[in-house]
């Protein structure tokens, strides 16, 4: 970590300066300042305190009351929470809700609720004010999405370790091989990615878009998966930033980071998709969690 080499600066700053005590005084005044905003530096760029949190809203045009959906017997947000729970990165899980029917539910299951106002446009909206409402301060928040129910717990701890250790990103996701039938489909999002894994653009429509206007067979095109992880500053900030053009354009949140010049960190992980958008949704996560036995 960069706490060890600002050391060793630290002690050629002091050892040259014994030739004149003027300097002496001066250089150690220096190597002092220097290593309090190394040490400063160290400290905040690490980003150790990180807290997991599930948006959840009952009102949805798509599908009312999805968080409480059961998906074999058990409440999606609880299948959810079960998994965040696993992550080794998270010093803590807590629902966000505006609805108290879902918060009951969760209470009922043990998880940790935060009311926040209805009003709320976005999950990370939600995500900043439960933020705001938290006693204890956090470096970190990972946004969970409440459906996505297979989430592994492994993915939740990669994008928070990407963020710890990529100190110019304000933001971390990550991304998984699309599957071709899903290329022209505007609800499944594609990403393309820099060759140091920072984001370049988000679309709905397929990018690269090979010249022969069919997909490349052989080109590993990437798929968003919705989980995300903010640095806490700058979840202060991200709601109220200005909508911008692209954003607008593709109707994607996450754009009006990269316009804005901010750096988002993604990696890419196995992972099959299995969002529930709609009611239909249900049946197929069902199927593919008995086909392979999880319960
Ligand atoms: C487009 O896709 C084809 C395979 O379908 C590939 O051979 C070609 O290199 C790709 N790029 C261009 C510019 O055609």
């Amino acid at each position: 970590m960069s706490g060890e080499p600002s050391c060793t600066r630290l002690d050629r700053v002091i050892f040259m300066s014994t030739k004149s005590a003027i300097l002496h005084a001066a250089a150690v005044a220096t190597a002092l300042a220097a290593g309090y905003y190394y040490y400063r530096r160290s400290a905040t760029v690490f980003r150790s305190r990180v807290v997991g949190i599930i948006p959840a809203r009952f009102a949805s045009s798509r599908f009312e009351g999805k968080p409480l959906v059961e998906i074999l017997g058990k409440p999606m947000i609880q299948r959810t929470w079960e998994r965040a729970k696993l992550a080794t990165t998270l010093d803590r899980v807590v629902v966000a809700t505006d609805d108290e029917r879902i918060a009951e539910c969760c209470r009922g299951f043990g998880a940790d609720v935060i009311m926040t106002a209805e009003s709320c446009r976005n999950g990370a909206e939600r995500c900043s004010e439960a933020l705001q409402k938290l006693e204890k301060k956090y470096d970190i928040v990972v946004n969970i999405q409440g459906d996505e129910p297979l989430i592994e717990p492994e993915i939740i701890d990669g994008i928070v370790k990407a963020l710890q250790t990529t100190p110019d990103a304000v933001f971390s996701t990550c991304v998984t091989s699309l599957k071709p039938e899903d290329a022209f489909d505007p609800n499944r999002v594609k990403c393309v990615v820099d060759n140091r894994g920072y984001a370049i653009y988000f679309s709905r429509g397929l990018i690269p878009f090979n010249k022969s206007g069919k997909v490349n067979p052989k080109f590993p095109y990437n798929l968003h998966l919705g989980i995300q992880s903010y640095d806490s500053e700058f979840l202060k900030i991200y709601p109220d930033l200005t909508p911008t053009p692209l954003q607008l354009e593709e109707d994607l949140e996450q754009l009006k980071v990269l316009e804005n010049g901010y750096k988002m960190k993604v990696i890419k992980v196995d992972h099959d998709a299995h969002g529930v958008d709609t009611p239909e949704d249900v049946a197929k996560i069902e199927n593919f969690m008995r086909e392979r036995n999880l319960s």
